[in-house]
């Protein structure tokens, strides 16, 4: 196949219909529409997918709880989701649902191929079920009191106060989340996938350039550990894809799921006559099929995914890209430092290229956590952009619509100069085309410095004053315009709001990649008009303020307003002075803090004691970097039994205040305690 021809579809994970878009989502959408518009202007047909993921019990009972059905639930979310994808510039060819005519049918296809091919297994399981609700309860809505520490108010999957994980069965005191009621365990019978029989396929697959290095790693050792058959069936009530043939049994949310690439791209292909689905889908497809997800869906897409598609006569992913999480200045998304920021409280207050740009600047192809600091998210736009990119323009573009007509010379005087800068273009297309755009930025960005190099070395305000430098400031400004224009090239793919304004200024045809081989000579351009404002700290401040959400919760024990703005926690049973004084509390030092691979929310920290030290598994991930812990002082329980973790041995904690999430303080002793001090 040549470079000219290739054929390609894209997707996004799909966003669940329950809940807004946020600038965490926008990382994944924002880096896939600037492939997919690189792509696009570079000559290529690729096409873009995506839609609401629709089905499962949390959008089932959200919709209950609004007292609407859930398919108004769902076309809510639809439009609220594609307008704030629409603002932020991303150009899906389709954005469909699951919840679609298009995505039964090949879910049914799919569902009855596997069955057919002896891939679908049946046996009776046993789980807690709510007996007033009359429904069985999936894992998170079920609550109850830690059994390995007792933690009050737990998930049934994991605890969040000292990370074990176990089943909901083994909950002390479990609830229903969703009556109240005390679940009891009911028998049901579920199908399974069998992914057990893609084993070797899928050993061969991941190592065969379709996913990124360190996520091959990761499914290696789930590999070695063995596959097991995956739960695919739920229970009415369930909102879904009933199973063909098999009433009251519905596909499991994260079957059809990815399913809906397929359907959203067979709903673009009953709309437009020139595609073809099979030429996309079929087992020797030839084009190319590119899923962007964020890391922690891995598994669905890298191992249940791919052997799916296998096991019913489908082509398998090209490659699977995955990326890491957002964070922001520093820390987990907080509601209530206002950083958990949606879609549209940012597009209230700033302009979405400027976050389209930030993310590009620092975007790469691994999974490590991405950091939007918003100091430094200012700083980078305002100067790159507006102090670099920009001001090439603007401090040209009067002279030559004042003085010369908006005429650009006719004969350029700095070819080897320009030409430096069309040499770049292949270079910068490789970091596009590699998901490396922080280094596409970066080359972009050292052009624009030579060009306002160039521009400061020449002086044109000096030069138009001279008698007879006329010629030579109409040569500098064009050569100036050329650069900008060939750096617009470059940069369209990320700002295509932007350079679409150039395109107006430059007076030019729509740009594309292969423009940059040609120059603007001879040409007529149009007034200059500002094409991007600087952000202000103002604006910023105020969409963090608008983020910021009081936790509101309501304990009506304790607060006898419903709904109460702040939460205290109620005081626990009195306890005698020699309970009390059982607690061995002692002023620790943290030598050590570093995460923990596979824990969403434990850090690793080792105390200096004073005589010994200890290793401690503390839920703090979300509030602290760990190298911000190292060197300080905190005050631990010395005497608390050691608990084996799935980590390692825990041995003893560490005291902190607040809710939970990024919202947690550890203590800290005043100046003159040292280490290894008795607390009392
Ligand atoms: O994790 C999520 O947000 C899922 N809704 C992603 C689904 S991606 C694909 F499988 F549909
Ligand atoms: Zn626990």
């Amino acid at each position: 196949m040549t470079e000219s021809s290739r054929k390609i579809l894209v997707s996004s994970a799909l966003p669940y219909a329950n809940g807004p878009i946020h600038i965490g989502h926008m990382l994944e959408y924002i880096q896939t529409d600037i492939w997919v518009r690189f792509q696009q202007h570079r000559g290529h047909q690729c096409i873009y997918v995506c839609a609401d993921d629709t089905h499962g019990t949390p959008i089932m009972l959200k919709a209950q709880e609004l007292g609407i059905t859930p398919e108004q639930l769902i076309a809510e979310s639809k439009k609220d989701h594609k307008a704030d994808f629409d603002s932020f510039l991303i150009n899906f060819d389709q954005f469909h649902s699951t919840h679609s005519d298009e995505s039964r049918e090949v879910t049914e296809l799919i569902y009855n191929r596997l069955n057919e091919a002896g891939h679908i297994s049946r046996r009776t399981i046993s789980q807690l079920f709510d007996p007033e609700k009359e429904m069985f309860l999936p894992d998170r809505f079920v609550r109850g009191t830690c059994p390995h520490c007792d933690a009050e108010d737990q998930y049934g999957d994991n605890c969040d106060s000292c990370g074990a994980t176990y089943s909901p069965t083994d909950l002390i005191n479990p609830s229903s989340a969703v009556s109240g009621a005390v679940p009891v365990l009911k028998d049901s019978e579920h199908f399974f996938f069998k992914l057990q029989n893609f084993e070797e396929m899928l050993q061969k697959w991941i190592r065969a350039g379709h996913i990124q290095e360190q996520i091959a790693n990761k499914l290696d050792e789930w590999l070695e550990d063995g596959l097991r058959e995956w739960d695919i069936s739920r229970d009415a009530p369930y909102f879904g894809f009933e199973i063909p043939g098999q009433p009251g049994k519905y596909l499991y949310v994260w079957l059809d799921a990815p399913i809906g690439y397929m359907g959203s791209f067979k709903a673009l292909c009953n709309r437009r006559d020139n595609l073809n689905f099979d030429e996309y889908w079929a087992p020797d497809a030839t084009t190319e099929l590119y899923h962007f997800i964020g890391k922690d869906i891995v598994y669905f897409h890298s191992l249940f995914w791919p052997a799916t598609l296998a096991g019913s006569g489908f082509r398998t992913p090209t490659a699977v890209w995955a990326h890491g999480f957002l964070t922001v200045n520093g820390t987990k998304m907080s509601k209530s430092k206002g950083t958990f920021i949606k879609a549209r409280t940012y597009l209230d207050h700033l302009n979405p290229e400027y976050l389209r740009y930030y993310f590009a600047a620092k975007l790469n192809n691994r999974i490590d956590d991405f950091d939007l600091n918003l100091e430094d998210f200012q700083q980078r736009v305002n100067s790159d952009l507006v102090g670099k990119y920009i001001n090439i323009a603007s401090r040209t573009a009067g002279f030559i619509v004042k003085r010369f007509d908006g005429q650009l010379t006719a004969d350029c005087s700095e070819l080897g100069l320009l030409a430096e800068f069309q040499q770049q273009a292949d270079n910068i297309a490789q970091f596009y085309e590699d998901r490396e755009f922080g280094r596409a930025i970066k080359a972009i960005m050292a052009l624009a410095d030579k060009a306002n190099q160039y521009i400061a070395d020449k002086e044109p305000w000096k030069l138009i004053k001279q008698q007879g430098g006329e010629a030579e400031t109409q040569a500098v400004c064009s050569v100036s315009l050329n650069m900008f224009r060939l750096l617009s090239i470059y940069l369209k793919p990320v700002l295509p709001n932007l350079i679409e304004n150039v395109e107006a200024f430059l007076n030019v045809e729509p740009l594309s990649w292969n423009d940059h081989q040609h120059l603007l000579i001879d040409h007529k351009i149009n007034k200059f008009m500002p094409l991007m404002q600087r952000i202000e700290k103002d604006d910023i401040d105020a969409m963090v303020e608008a983020s910021k959400e009081t936790i509101k919760v309501t304990v009506p024990e304790i607060t006898p307003a419903s709904n109460a703005t702040s939460y205290i926690e109620p005081i626990k049973e009195t306890i005698e002075f020699h309970d009390f004084d059982k607690l061995d509390f002692r002023v620790v030092k943290i030598v050590k803090a570093e995460h923990v691979e596979g824990a969403d929310k434990l850090l690793r920290l080792e105390l200096d004691i004073g005589n010994e030290t200890r290793q401690v598994f503390a839920g703090i991930k979300s509030a602290y970097k760990p190298e911000s812990l190292e060197g300080r002082l905190t005050v631990m329980v010395a005497n608390l039994a050691p608990r084996k973790m799935r980590f390692g041995m825990s041995e003893g904690m560490v005291l902190a205040a607040g809710p939970g999430d990024s919202d947690i303080y550890i203590l800290s002793p005043d100046d003159g305690a040292t280490l290894g001090m008795s607390v009392k």
